[in-house]
């Protein structure tokens, strides 16, 4: 459904700066698969999909969509998806059912097929109560989930989905990844979103593909990456004497690092493959010499841990500007 071969797009800011905001991405999606692509802030994830979009060109390497090519067949391309744009929210002073209308005459629907399709679409996306107001006026959940009815209008059979549920609150964030989750089963539809939600990605997405400094670090599914890069991570507390002696022992434990000591809050964290066995093992290492556990805890990885094992920063902390400012001339991978 998508192949790309070393992706790039520079963005030329001034004389002296470009923007290198993808580097070299290649990527095989197959029909059907819903896959998840994070990232921090600026790490090209838009950029991405605008290339695949056909809404911008890239600067090198190809990419065909739907079988066609980005460059030499935009037309055709732009026919067979989808695109739900980040932050996309139509402000318009029309009505629903008038809104989503017209997208569908826009994409060459005839009047009958146009008005069939605005009913199906807003039966799925639960739109129906909402049709006779001003997409102004609708709650920033209700937006979105008529923004993926535009996306969908022409029955695309590839969707993008640039951080669809972003700024919504828990439940319309639920409620809309179930319609999206409907529609994918209804339409038969491959998926590509973005998003900031580490956890919506876990669970809904069956592959995830970690973009950092405008390249893939990651693919693959969630269970697979959070087994093989993070593993577990285990937390003790000590008396306030004893922490120093505590990390000595979590340091001797199978695979250990990433090794945390917190004197003051008497607090000793480490990560290992395999939690559950390594904590006992430290209770008995701590028991025989005397140093007394009062809690222990095994966390288990999140998608955060993969992202912090294999860049040394957090996809939640992960800088917002680190490609914005960076002149060509500065370091790649050190933004930490
Ligand atoms: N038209 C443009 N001109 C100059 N720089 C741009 C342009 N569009 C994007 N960039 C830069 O390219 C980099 C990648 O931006 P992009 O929007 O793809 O990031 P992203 O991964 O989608 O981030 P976010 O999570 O914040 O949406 C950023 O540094 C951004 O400032
Ligand atoms: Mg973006």
């Amino acid at each position: 459904m998508i192949r790309t071969r070393s992706l790039t797009k520079d963005f030329v800011v001034s004389r002296t700066q470009t923007v290198h905001a993808v580097r070299g991405i290649s990527l095989e999606i197959e029909p059907g698969e819903l896959v998840a692509v994070l990232g921090p802030n600026g790490a090209g994830k838009t950029t991405t999909m605008r290339m695949l979009t056909t809404l911008i060109p890239p600067t090198s390497g190809t990419a065909t969509v739907a079988g066609h090519d980005v460059v030499a067949e935009p037309a055709e391309v732009r026919r067979q998806i989808g695109y739900v744009g980040q932050g996309n929210g139509a402000g318009h002073t029309q009505r629903v059912r008038d809104e989503l209308y017209s997208q569908g005459v826009i994409y060459g629907l005839d009047r009958r097929a146009a008005r069939q399709r605005c009913d199906e679409l807003l039966e799925a996306l639960d739109l129906k109560e909402l049709t006779a107001r001003k997409v102004s006026d609708l709650s920033g959940g209700q937006r979105r989930r008529l923004d993926v009815a535009m996306g969908l209008v022409h029955a695309p059979s590839l969707l993008f989905l640039d951080e669809p549920s972003t700024g919504l609150d828990p439940q319309n964030r639920a409620n809309l990844w179930e319609h999206i989750l409907a529609m994918r089963t209804a339409y038969d539809m491959t998926i590509v979103l973005t998003t900031h939600y580490l956890d919506e990605a876990d669970s809904m997405a069956e592959r995830v593909v970690i973009v950092d400094h405008g390249e893939v670090i990651a693919d693959d599914t969630a269970e697979t990456l959070k087994a093989n890069l993070a593993g577990d991570r285990i937390v003790v507390t000590t008396t306030e004497d004893a922490a120093h002696r505590l990390a000595q022992l979590a340091s001797q434990l199978p695979g250990a690092r990433d090794l945390v000591t917190d004197g003051a809050a008497a607090r000793v964290e480490a990560r290992v493959s395999d939690g559950p066995g390594a904590l006992p093992e430290l209770m008995r290492a701590a028991e025989q010499s005397g140093v007394r556990i009062t809690t222990a805890q095994v966390h288990r990885p999140t998608l955060d841990d993969v992202f912090l094992t294999l860049t040394g920063r957090s996809l939640r902390e992960a800088g917002s500007d680190q490609s914005t400012a960076a002149p060509d001339s500065a370091p790649r991978k050190d933004a930490a």
